[in-house]
């Protein structure tokens, strides 16, 4: 038996104004892309933008349906229709933040597992990483640069390709 051990890297930021200007700005995309959440059932708006390597801005946001599983989360939608729309222009970052009037919230919502994997199956199609940006409003950033630190055992199998 051998132990192994895995240790992931991140960057943690006070604020969102100690960001470089780029990322400010698409931090500010993602909160006013958090306006088209549609979030009846969680309350929980969640906003995503991602900034391509021309310079476009991706949103989305959370969209929910009243047959629950239909829904898709913020992440999930900007990144699809990026891999639907603009596949030849490398996703350089991803800004995600959420808000909820039901609590505060006091530190950055990180993506669930399924929004990873897709963004993790993008990173090896365009064969870059992807700078990733969680924050609240007005709490701390989290920043990694490259999905393995936020899913180290992700799922990939160079052999289905
Ligand atoms: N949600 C996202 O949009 N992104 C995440 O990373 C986590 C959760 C959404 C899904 C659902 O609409 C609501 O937040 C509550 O789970």
């Amino acid at each position: 038996m051998t132990n192994h051990e895995i240790k992931i890297a991140f960057q943690e930021y006070t604020s969102v104004k100690e960001l470089d200007t780029i990322d400010q700005d698409l931090c500010a995309e993602a909160v006013k892309a958090m306006k088209n959440s549609h979030s009846p059932y969680s309350k929980f708006r969640v906003g995503a933008a991602l900034r391509l390597k021309s310079g476009k801005i991706i949103l989305g946001s959370n969209q929910e349906n009243v047959a629950y599983p239909s829904g898709l989360c913020a992440e999930r939608v900007a990144l699809f229709h990026w891999g639907a729309n603009h596949p030849d222009d490398p996703i350089i970052s991803m800004a995600v933040t959420a808000h909820t009037d039901e609590f505060v919230l006091q530190k950055p919502v990180t993506s669930c597992g399924a929004c990873l994997q897709v963004l993790a199956e993008y990173e090896k199609m365009q064969n870059q990483p992807v700078k990733v940006i969680l924050f609240v409003t007005e709490g701390p950033v989290w920043v990694t640069n490259g999905i393995e630190s936020f899913l180290p055992f992700l799922f990939f199998e160079d052999r289905l390709s």
